[in-house]
């Protein structure tokens, strides 16, 4: 083909989606055709990223009643929109992955044969978008251009989507300039699931209440998401691009896609340490990720790289680096308040898009744990009038907010940083009332893997289905592991061995309660003491003590200025239980009975060890 022949081949390809001429990309072109001619929205808008684009649709969905704008001096270019009361959590159990071979799946996940599956989903998105309007959202995760980035292409027929891709991401034209003609990128299709017939009034928010589906083919790097309009299941590139399409992409790339938060330390001699830190939804990763160390331990700050994903790579000089894909955060906004999380409230002022929160008279939000008194009357997350005897909550416990890194203020200078920043311990925290003590380093690569492995955790409302009880949640990856866990776990052990001067590993729980039910620890910014510790392990000058657990702080070795922590708590905090860790191997027993011939030998080993030495303990 000569060059006017390919120029007019592009520019028919470009016509038949309304693409912009920036748009050279002919595979990605004809991709859009192809879900357009299949979904048949009414029209095809190609997003820009720009604030006037944000700012027009915003208006649109005020228009439309899914946002409400809030008060603009208490809340300046904030909205709230309340989600569908069928709506309002991942769907782990509609979540599948469809890998050619059920067993590369694995038992955490769902299988559905792909073949099986694109059957059902042609049905469903066969005019799925009938009446609206097709938004194509271009997207990078990390920094535009970095080697640890990727790029992916949303096609979805929500604005509210589109107008959180802008806050949680890089989106926008700038992408078109990385992709060029023929760049790779991740095809992420989502639909709400309810198309229009001419002159229906849509729904406040849309939403398939009967049919959900979010769906991964690992092989072919794809995403489909139907039914939902709801965070981690209608925002694509989080959850299902950043960790379960990512994790295969590492798996078969030799780099780690994780549920981990990661920040930087600075010790009053200016020496700084990045860790990465690994906690189930909802147990206070942002709250970490935004820690200000208590004023008694002077000349300690705590930054902020990300609060929920980090992808992991090796580097040149013998460690793993670390960038944050996401460029916002989707936080949980109840319990976050002045006392728990100043800066994320500090980052809430302005520009924020909030969900299923409660909202005050004055237009401002509020939900549980945001202040000490509850406003005398509220309109709650389902648009009712709420007093504080109406006995229901005012805010929906996973309500979120939705804001742009930027407006943290302990952003980290380097959080943009194309190359990553180096990491020298990987944190793992649960939800655990009892068993597990405050923090414990492991003695090896192989004992810090088998304990991040077989991590339980109490559920909470970040997924549909029973808050409070303990399910093993390995490496707090547990729904978000795009292939088999079990060689997920040798895919670990695989990485300890890729860099000459892997991260240290460490188990924390923030959350062991007393003999009253209350929480032992006092937590927030309080676990400075913590991260301190383990800062100055990874700094080679920290002592611990040899436990049957690992390697753990005596009570002298955690810095206690300022804070009348008795040696008595901390030693019950401490307390490894013997008959809570024989239910508790059991447990690792009943997950690594699942994983058959994947079981890692080496881990086999660590469990082995683990019993022998709990078993020898007074
Ligand atoms: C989240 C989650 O939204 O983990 O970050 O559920
Ligand atoms: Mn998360």
């Amino acid at each position: 083909m000569n060059q006017s022949d390919s120029l007019s081949v592009l520019a028919a390809a470009q016509a038949a989606v309304d693409a912009p001429w920036y748009v050279r990309h002919l595979r990605l072109l004809g991709w859009v055709r192809e879900i357009a001619d299949l979904t048949k929205p009414e029209r095809v808008l190609w997003c820009d990223g720009s604030q006037a684009e944000y700012d027009g649709l915003c208006a649109e969905m005020v228009a439309a009643g899914t946002l409400t704008k809030l008060d603009p001096a208490k809340r300046p270019n904030s909205y709230l929109a309340r989600s569908d009361p069928s709506d309002v959590a991942r769907v782990e159990d509609r979540t599948f992955i469809c890998s050619a071979k059920e067993e590369d799946s694995g038992p955490t996940n769902n299988w559905r044969a792909p073949a099986e599956m694109r059957k059902t989903l042609a049905g469903l998105f066969d005019g799925c978008m009938r009446g609206r309007t097709m938004y194509v959202v271009p997207f990078s995760m990390g920094p535009l251009g970095s080697h640890i980035a990727h790029i992916g292409i949303e096609i979805s027929d929500s604005p509210y989507v589109a107008v959180n891709m802008k806050l949680m991401t890089r989106m926008g034209r700038a992408v078109f300039d990385v992709l060029r003609a023929e760049g790779p990128f991740v095809p992420c299709v989502h639909s709400v699931g309810m198309p229009l017939a001419a002159g229906q009034r849509d729904a406040r928010w849309p939403c398939n209440k009967e049919h959900k589906y979010i769906v991964h083919f690992p092989e072919t790097r794809e995403i489909w998401s139907y039914g939902s309009g709801y965070g981690g299941n209608a925002l694509l590139g989080k959850k299902c691009f950043a960790l379960r399409i990512a994790s295969v992409m590492g798996r078969d790339e030799g780099w780690l896609a994780e549920h981990m938060l990661i920040l930087g330390v600075t010790a009053p001699t200016g020496e700084k340490t990045y860790v990465t830190a690994a906690f189930p939804s909802a147990c206070g990763k942002t709250n970490f990720a935004m820690l200000i160390p208590p004023k008694a331990l002077a000349g300690w700050t705590v930054t902020t790289i990300g609060d929920d994903i980090a992808w992991i790579k090796p580097h040149a000089d013998g460690k793993l680096y670390a960038i944050n894909p996401e460029a916002g955060y989707f936080g949980v906004a109840p319990g976050t308040s002045y006392e728990s999380n100043p800066n994320a409230m500090d980052t809430l002022k302005a520009n924020v898009i909030f969900t299923n929160v409660a909202l005050t008279e004055d237009g401002d939000v509020w939900w549980e744990g945001m202040t000490k008194t509850t406003p005398a009357r509220l309109t709650d997350w389902q648009g009712n009038q709420w007093t504080p005897d109406s006995g229901r909550k005012a805010a929906h416990p996973n309500a979120r907010f939705t804001v742009a890194a930027t407006q943290c203020p302990s952003l980290d200078p380097n959080w943009d940083n194309p190359d990553g920043v180096p990491i020298d311990a990987f944190v793992f925290g649960a939800r655990r009332g009892d068993t597990v003590p405050l923090v414990v380093e492991a003695a090896s690569w192989e004992e810090g893997v088998y304990k991040a492995a077989t991590m339980g955790s109490e559920t909470t409302a970040a997924a549909a289905g029973k808050v409070g009880e303990v399910r093993r949640d390995p490496f707090a990856m547990l729904p978000f592991c795009g292939y088999h866990i079990g060689d997920y776990f040798a895919h670990w052990l695989k990485m300890g061995k890729a860099v000459a001067a892997p991260p240290k590993l460490f188990n924390v729980n923030w959350f062991r309660t007393d003999e009253n039910g209350k929480f032992a620890w006092p937590g927030f910014g309080q676990n400075m003491r913590v991260l301190q510790w383990i800062v100055e392990r990874c700094r080679s000058r920290g002592h611990a003590v040899e436990t049957p657990l690992g390697l753990e702080p005596a009570y002298g070795d955690l810095d206690w200025t300022g804070l009348d922590f008795a040696p008595e708590k901390f030693a019950a905090m401490m307390k490894a239980d013997h008959k809570l860790w024989v239910r508790e191997l059991a447990a690792h027993d009943e997950l690594f009975a699942k994983l058959g011939d994947k079981r890692p030998a080496a881990l086999s080993a660590e469990r082995a060890r683990l019993g022998a030495r709990l078993s020898a303990a007074p």
